[in-house]
């Protein structure tokens, strides 16, 4: 259908056009900030943190839960596409709560870049280094934002230290900051030496002053903080910190830029960064290793499966990646697990809670598919020429709980439920002949995992139940032959999960290094993280 409609040199120029990333950053960094503060400079929102009420505290275009908003943290995923200058910018959020972040390592098998927000005053924390060493894992190309440089925080070169001691990467700033931390002034452009002065406007709740100064007359009105900032540009060029474009997409080194997302400080050079030096959407690797050329007819895979986002809107939505060719909504595909036919009469962009249709997609844009209850995450899609992408990862799971129906009558809708949140990934479900059908045990990477598999349980299917807490702490994929030898040892317990992967469960590292020292040729392997 694609081939007919766009031709190939009109679909290579779309993927040319498109940004796609995510930014990863500790909580409280400024990710909801800055994802606001970015909507509202491509014009997409008429005033920063308009867009919903929540009691207390801003909300932002990318929360949306009941349970965020209750705890003002940001769980699900939302995607917002906007233009700006000539490339379409796809954000992919990601929940900031480490709890969460099973689903941000998906989001990022999604993106081609990623933002890496960090506190000025709190450098890089435990979140961001984890999230790093994913996008590291993955090739992904990072960019540096050092958030919240209006507030007083360390210093500008020392933080570019603590960037190389601890990812190894060479930081090179695009920018670099006037005034020390806590006296953001405006920024040299280290490019082309010239001076961009910022003034605050209200609260940052519009787009920020920005007024384009030569050195000469930011010399004569910042006089030492403008000395101060051309003698540390001058300190990293001899350290030969400057933006090296293929080293950058190779992962060597991060372009820097310092921003302060609440008054929109810098939000402005980070699109134009992105659009600047961030790639494309490119040809994809598939699972067998071979690019799949961006003209080539539609494919996709899904990164994450959602249901229960917000009263209004209680279906489930698949979230597709587009790699290739054109997605037109009614284009009936191929489901490359099953092998059947999919129809996507229903495509959305979804945008916090507004929801959009949508006709058309090119590759690096995300669809939201609805009611796509035969999708799982890591499933590919395709038109004409089969395609399938490399699985997404589950991860290990640290925590365990048996989970109960709390009333035998709805038995049937706590079956539903449970199958569902394991359709999506929300939690891992464990099953075996021992415990029953009737008390799954639930495997999750973070305890929250579980209120939210509580609450959809109670409000969405309406299947009451209880919880409760098993010791194990430590996961290991094993196999069938290993079963009768493990089902002796205790604090062992080997359950299946849905994939039919068969896992070992110790009760911490210590049980599990006794097990293997008794039984040496025992397959306990480390479910990866990739
Ligand atoms: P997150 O999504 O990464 O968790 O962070 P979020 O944007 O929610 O920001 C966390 C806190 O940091 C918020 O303050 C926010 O206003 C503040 N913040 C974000 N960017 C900047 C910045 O550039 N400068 C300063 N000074 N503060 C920033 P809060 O007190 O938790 O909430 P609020 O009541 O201010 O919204």
């Amino acid at each position: 259908m694609n081939a007919q409609t766009h031709s190939s040199k009109e679909i290579v120029r779309q993927a040319r056009r498109r940004r796609t990333f995510a930014v990863i950053s500790h909580p409280d960094a400024g990710k909801s900030t800055l994802t606001e503060a970015l909507a509202l400079h491509a014009r997409v929102i008429g005033q920063a943190g308009a867009v919903h009420g929540k009691a207390g505290r801003r909300s932002t275009v990318s929360d949306w839960m009941k349970m965020e908003q209750d705890r003002g943290i940001s769980i699900s995923s939302a995607a917002l596409q906007f233009e700006y200058r000539d490339c379409v910018i796809n954000l992919i959020d990601t929940p900031g709560h480490a709890d969460f972040s099973e689903d941000t390592y998906r989001v990022l098998s999604a993106v081609d870049c990623t933002v890496m927000l960090v506190d000025a005053a709190k450098g890089l924390e435990a979140q961001t280094m984890k999230l790093f060493e994913v996008c590291r894992h993955r090739n992904l190309p990072i960019i540096t934002v050092i958030n919240k440089w209006d507030r007083p925080g360390l210093d500008a070169l020392a933080l570019m230290d603590e960037i190389v001691d601890r990812t190894g990467m060479v930081p090179t700033p695009l920018t670099w900051p006037v005034g020390q931390s806590g006296d953001f002034r405006g920024v040299l452009d280290r490019a082309s030496g010239a001076y961009t002065k910022f003034s605050r406007t209200d609260g940052g709740a519009t787009i920020a002053g920005e007024e384009a100064l030569d050195p000469a007359s930011a010399a004569e009105l910042e006089g030492e903080a403008w000395t101060t900032a051309q003698d540390e540009s001058e300190l990293l060029d001899m350290e030969g910190q400057n933006h090296d474009e293929a080293r950058f997409l190779a992962g060597e080194t991060t372009p820097v830029m310092f921003a302060s997302a609440v008054l929109n400080f810098g939000v402005h050079k980070l699109l134009d960064t992105l659009v600047d030096i961030a790639p494309p959407a490119e040809a994809r690797l598939d699972v067998a290793g071979q690019r799949r050329p961006v003209d080539s007819p539609f494919s996709g895979f899904v990164f994450k499966v959602q249901a229960g986002m917000d009263s209004h809107h209680r279906d489930r939505l698949a979230y597709v990646r587009v790699c290739s060719g054109v997605f037109e909504r009614g284009m009936v595909v191929t489901h490359a697990q099953s092998g059947k036919p999919f129809a996507t009469k229903y495509a959305q962009q979804v945008f916090g809670r507004d929801r959009e249709s949508v006709d058309e997609a090119f590759p690096g844009d995300v669809v939201g598919l609805v009611n796509a209850s035969a999708l799982r995450v890591g499933d590919s899609l395709y038109l004409d020429e089969k395609v399938e992408y490399p699985p997404i990862p589950t991860f290990s799971p640290e925590h365990f709980m048996v989970i109960r129906a709390k009333d035998s009558s709805k038995y049937k809708q706590f079956r539903r439920g449970i199958d569902q949140l394991d359709h999506e990934g929300v939690v891992q479900v464990l099953r075996s002949d021992l415990r029953g059908d009737q008390a799954p045990v639930l495997g999750a990477v973070g305890p929250m995992q579980f209120e939210v598999a509580e609450d959809r349980m109670v409000n969405e299917f309406n299947a009451p139940c209880s919880l409760e807490r098993l010791g194990f702490s430590l996961a290991r994929r094993t196999v069938p032959d290993a079963v009768p030898t493990l089902a002796r040892e205790r604090s062992v317990e080997v359950l299946s999960r849905s994939d039919g992967e068969l896992l070992a469960l110790f009760s911490d590292r210590w049980r599990l290094a006794g097990v293997e020292r008794e039984h040496p040729d025992l397959v306990l392997e480390p479910l990866v993280v990739s």
